[in-house]
């Protein structure tokens, strides 16, 4: 059996978690990480038949069923994981019947998987209805966009186009737009199915006043939506106080669309 502690799913979460740390994304326990892993690429570091504790879902996972997953814990901080592998992150397995999950390896000082599972568990299926190749669902807590749901309307053409136009490549980079929730408490199955619904047609969900989910077919493609976006709000709040004199136009944003060969989510270009 190889060393877990070399396995390229352990190593990646450790760079990941400290990168994002690193931007101010996560302060203290803020924000978790999922990433499905293939059986042959786990049962090389692990017994699959050694199961530490199981734990139950209140709502079916079984679409899920036999995935495997590696999570980061709850009340883990991001700073520390890299420290820290073995109490920070956790390797699960989705019980056949989608009602509970296996922790085969992690958690070591007694810890438990994100209090966002719910909304992981269910942003995987729907993206992977949408992907087969999915892979990662990635929850933080980033300063301009956390400060432009305060300031900016919450109907998702609006934040879509806002966001469109402060970069120009942010079209290319999200031509489907952002999905917007109003505050609702986290943690619990309402707002993950909530974000759940809004996933299927959009790889990125934004919080009001809590966060970002991002999703995608590798940690580098969830990291770069949250990334775009980010950056596209950190021009709003700084332009927030000036007397804007140009931007992106409709007209622009089509041309990009047909220079990069992308479709723009319907009926958001007024042109
Ligand atoms: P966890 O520590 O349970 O992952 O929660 C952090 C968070 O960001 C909740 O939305
Ligand atoms: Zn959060």
């Amino acid at each position: 059996m190889n060393n877990i502690f070399e396995a390229p799913f352990v190593r990646e979460m450790c760079e990941t978690t400290a990168n994002m740390y690193r931007l101010g994304w996560d302060e203290r326990n803020g924000g978790n990480i999922s990433c499905r892993l293939d059986a042959p690429m786990v049962e090389a570091y692990l017994d699959p038949g050694r199961v530490l504790r199981t734990l139950t879902l209140d709502f079916d996972a079984s679409p899920l069923a036999g995935q495997y997953f590696i999570v980061t814990g709850t009340g883990k901080y991001f700073k520390n994981v890299k420290h820290c592998p073995q109490d920070n992150l956790g390797v699960i397995r989705i019980r056949p019947d989608g009602r509970a999950y296996e922790i085969l390896w992690g958690f070591e000082d007694g810890g438990r998987p994100t209090s966002e599972l719910p909304t992981h568990l269910m942003n995987h299926v729907q993206r992977l209805k949408a992907d087969p190749k999915h892979r990662v669902v990635m929850h933080c807590h980033p300063l301009n966009l956390l400060a432009m749901t305060f300031v900016h309307d919450l109907d998702e053409k609006k934040f879509t186009k806002t966001l469109w136009r402060m970069c120009t490549e942010c079209i290319v980079v999200f031509p489907e737009g952002v999905g917007v929730l109003p505050w609702m408490v986290c943690g619990n199955d309402a707002i993950g199915e909530a974000t759940a619904q809004k996933i299927r047609d959009h790889r990125i969900v934004i919080w009001a006043a809590h966060g970002i989910f991002g999703t995608g077919e590798t940690m580098d493609e969830a990291f770069g939506l949250i990334e775009t976006v980010e950056k596209a709000a950190q021009v709003y709040m700084t332009i927030g106080r000036m007397p804007v004199r140009q931007s992106i136009t409709d007209v622009q944003l089509r041309s990009l669309c047909q220079a990069f060969g992308i479709r723009p989510r319907a009926g958001y270009l007024d042109v």
